[in-house]
C-alpha cells in the first residue's frame, strides 16, 4: 500500500525546524544555517518562525542576528513526540495539523483508505471538533490535545466496547501521572475532576458482522485553558484551572499514547478482565451510582451495579428491572 502525505498535514520542515531550535534550545543559530539545513529559503524560515510566535513558541532573534528558542516549545511536533514512542504502536505514522476540522474526520477517510494501525492524528486547534450524541467538542488553539488514533484490532464488534473503556483508563493514568490528582470516571469514559469534565472521548467503528475493519479514538483534552466559554463552565474543567499550573502538552500526549499502548496490548493478550477489574477499581460511576441515563428514546433513573462482561453498564431501576445501557448519557441523579 502507498503511504501518501496527507493534505493539510504540517510540512515535515517545519517539524525539523521545531526540532533543530529545541534541540539547540538557548544556542544563537543563523537564518542561513537553519535554512540549509532543512533546505527552505531565508525567508521561508522567517515566516514559518513567525507562524510558530503566533502558536506561542517562544523565539528570539531575527534574520540578521539568527534564532534561539527560550524553552523547549510545547507543540504537538511529530519529531519530538516520537523520540518518546519509541517501542509502542504510535510512534510511525504521526500526523501533526495545525488547524483541522476534527481529528476524527481525517481519521476516519483515511481509515476507509487503509491507513494502518496505530497512526495518530494530531491537531493544535479544531474548527469543527466533535463531541458524542452530535454535539461540538471546544477546541481552543494550543491550548488541549485534540488527538485521534486508529486501531486495527484483531476482535469482533460485540468486543468494541471495551476498546472504548480502556481509553477512558489510559486517559486518566496519564492525567493522574501528569496532575498529582485521580480522576473519576463516568461511564463510558469521561474524564471528571470535582465533577466537572476536563476529557472527553469519541470512538467510532468501521465493521462487519463478525470482525473489526478499524476503530478510531478521539480524545479531546483541557489542558491549559484559563477559562472556558460560559455554557461550558458550570460542567466543564482543565488541568491547569484545577492545578493552578501550566502543564506540558507534548509530556501528556506521550504518557497518553504510552498508556494506550501499554492497555491495548494488556486487552489483546488477557482479554477484558483486567480492563474490567480497573473501571471498577477508579470509576464511582461503576456501582451503588444512583444515576439518570437519557438515550434517544428514553430517560430513566437507577443505580449502576457494575459492567457486564462486554464493558456496559449495569443499572438496577427502581421497578426492580435491571437495564443494559448500550449507549447514552450518564449524569449523577440527586
Ligand atoms: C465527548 O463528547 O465527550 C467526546 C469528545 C471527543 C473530542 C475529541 S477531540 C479529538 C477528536 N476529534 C474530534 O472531532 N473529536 C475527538
Amino acid at each position: 500500500m502507498a503511504l501518501r502525505t496527507v493534505p493539510g498535514t504540517t510540512d515535515r520542515r517545519i517539524d525539523a525546524l521545531l526540532t533543530l531550535l529545541a534541540d539547540n534550545a538557548m544556542i544563537v543559530i543563523s537564518g542561513a544555517k537553519i535554512a540549509r539545513e532543512i533546505g527552505v529559503t531565508r525567508s521561508t524560515v522567517w515566516r514559518w518562525i513567525e507562524k510558530l510566535r503566533s502558536l506561542g513558541v517562544k523565539v528570539k532573534g531575527h534574520p540578521r542576528a539568527g534564532y534561539q528558542i527560550e524553552r523547549v516549545p510545547d507543540v504537538l511536533a511529530p519529531n519530538m513526540l516520537r523520540r518518546s514512542l519509541r517501542d509502542t504502536a504510535f510512534s510511525r505514522r504521526i500526523h501533526h495539523f495545525f488547524k483541522i476540522d476534527s481529528t476524527n474526520n481525517v481519521a476516519l477517510r483515511l481509515g476507509h483508505e487503509g491507513e494502518p494501525h496505530g497512526a495518530v492524528f494530531i491537531a493544535e486547534e479544531q474548527t469543527a471538533g466533535r463531541g458524542r450524541a452530535g454535539r461540538t467538542w471546544h477546541s481552543e488553539k494550543s491550548s488541549g490535545i485534540y488527538l485521534t488514533v486508529l486501531l486495527r484490532p484483531p476482535i469482533s464488534p460485540v468486543h468494541a466496547p471495551l476498546i472504548t473503556l480502556l481509553a477512558g483508563l489510559a486517559a486518566r493514568d496519564a492525567v493522574a501521572e501528569q496532575t498529582g490528582l485521580q480522576p473519576d470516571l463516568r461511564w463510558p469514559n469521561d474524564l471528571l475532576l470535582r465533577g466537572k469534565k476536563c476529557c472527553g472521548i469519541l470512538t467510532e467503528m468501521h465493521a462487519e458482522p463478525d470482525h473489526v475493519n478499524f476503530v478510531i479514538v478521539g480524545i479531546g483534552i483541557n489542558v491549559n485553558h484559563t477559562r472556558l466559554p460560559e455554557e461550558l463552565a458550570p460542567i466543564a474543567t482543565s488541568l491547569r484551572l484545577e492545578t493552578g499550573k501550566t502543564h506540558s502538552r507534548l509530556e501528556l500526549l506521550a504518557k497518553l499514547l504510552r498508556s494506550l499502548d501499554r492497555y491495548s496490548n494488556q486487552f489483546l493478550a488477557e482479554g477484558a478482565g483486567p480492563i474490567l477489574k480497573r473501571f471498577d477499581e477508579v470509576s464511582s460511576y461503576a456501582r451503588g451510582k444512583r444515576v439518570r441515563i437519557s438515550t434517544a428514546t428514553e430517560t430513566y433513573v437507577g443505580t449502576t451495579a457494575g459492567l457486564e462482561p462486554s464493558g456496559l453498564l449495569r443499572v438496577e431501576c427502581e421497578d426492580g428491572r435491571t437495564q443494559v445501557v448500550i449507549s447514552g448519557d450518564v449524569s449523577e441523579a440527586p
